[in-house]
């Protein structure tokens, strides 16, 4: 969901954010996979005290009360959600609600009065960098442990034949070099081939390199998938809140490049190199 006409910028600013995140709730595979990493990290949230930085509705934030969290500080920046999360958290159990806190903030001004132990987010972008993820370089806290703690955006060549049809035609395609689009195919499941961009914890962005000189096929796609210690939890494709992004392949070089944006956040740069 999101708002399309043109409006004054920051009027909506918080509707637009709330309408186009909430989808994610939709998205069982990822929230499954997210309780599964709380789960198997309950030694180290049974009687710690935790934050989930932008809490939405704070799913994780109860999550990890009813894990034995001494404290919870539920983080959200987006005022109308921050205000969804105090209800629902309010109708818990007395045992459960007590232990949570939602904090109106942005995460990067966050300080609280304790030191925070262990640190759940879900900042995850298409593009892996591209949404929020930059913030958890900006903390003013210093967590024992995040979860999850790495991403990776990886890539894969394939031919258009096999995906256009009668409307994205390969004319069409061929006429969109330097295009990002994401969801303009049904994903196959076996396209992504190779890292383009790792990010970890305490390590920013890395990116990598590859030529792609030896692959054959006209069509890249992009597809994040999200890692805790090297493992995957889950991806673009496996978990409809991520798509593949895809473009057509103009030469055998590309170049990813994250930017302030004037909106907030990253703007991704994308650009083949010729
Ligand atoms: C993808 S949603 C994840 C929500 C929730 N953690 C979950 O996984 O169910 C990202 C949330 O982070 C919030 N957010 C994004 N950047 C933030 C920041 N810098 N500080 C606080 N909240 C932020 C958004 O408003 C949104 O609610």
């Amino acid at each position: 969901m999101d708002i399309l006409n043109h409006l004054s910028p920051r009027r909506f600013r918080e509707v637009d954010d709330l309408l186009a995140f909430i989808s994610i709730y939709d998205d069982t595979q990822r929230t499954r996979a997210f309780r599964k990493l709380l789960h198997a990290h309950q030694k180290q949230i049974r009687g710690a005290v935790c934050a989930e930085g932008g809490c939405g509705l704070g799913v994780f934030s109860t999550a990890m009360a009813k894990l034995g969290a001494r404290r919870v500080y539920a983080v959200e920046q987006n005022p109308l959600l921050a205000k969804l999360a105090r209800e629902r958290i309010a109708e818990l159990p007395k045992a459960v609600s007590q232990r949570i806190e939602v904090i109106e903030t942005p995460l990067q001004e966050f300080r609280p009065p304790e030191k925070i132990e262990v640190l759940v987010h879900e900042l995850y972008g298409q593009l892996l960098y591209d949404e929020d993820l930059w913030v958890l370089e900006n903390l003013k806290i210093k967590p024992k442990l995040v979860l999850p703690d790495g991403g990776e955006l990886l890539a894969g060549v394939v031919s258009s034949e096999r995906y256009a049809d009668n409307v994205v035609t390969i004319t069409l395609l061929k006429s969109l070099g330097g295009v990002l689009i994401a969801g303009l195919f049904e994903e196959k499941l076996h396209e992504l081939q190779f890292p383009v961009l790792r990010w970890q914890f305490g390590k920013k962005l890395l990116q990598t390199t590859h030529d792609l000189s030896g692959e054959k096929g006209d069509l890249l796609c992009f597809g994040v998938a999200i890692t805790h210690r090297g493992r995957r939890l889950c991806e673009a494709g496996r978990c409809p809140n991520w798509s593949y992004v895809w473009t057509p392949r103009v030469s055998d070089r590309f170049a990813f490049e994250f930017r302030p944006s004037t909106r907030g956040g990253k703007d991704c740069h994308f650009r083949w190199i010729v």
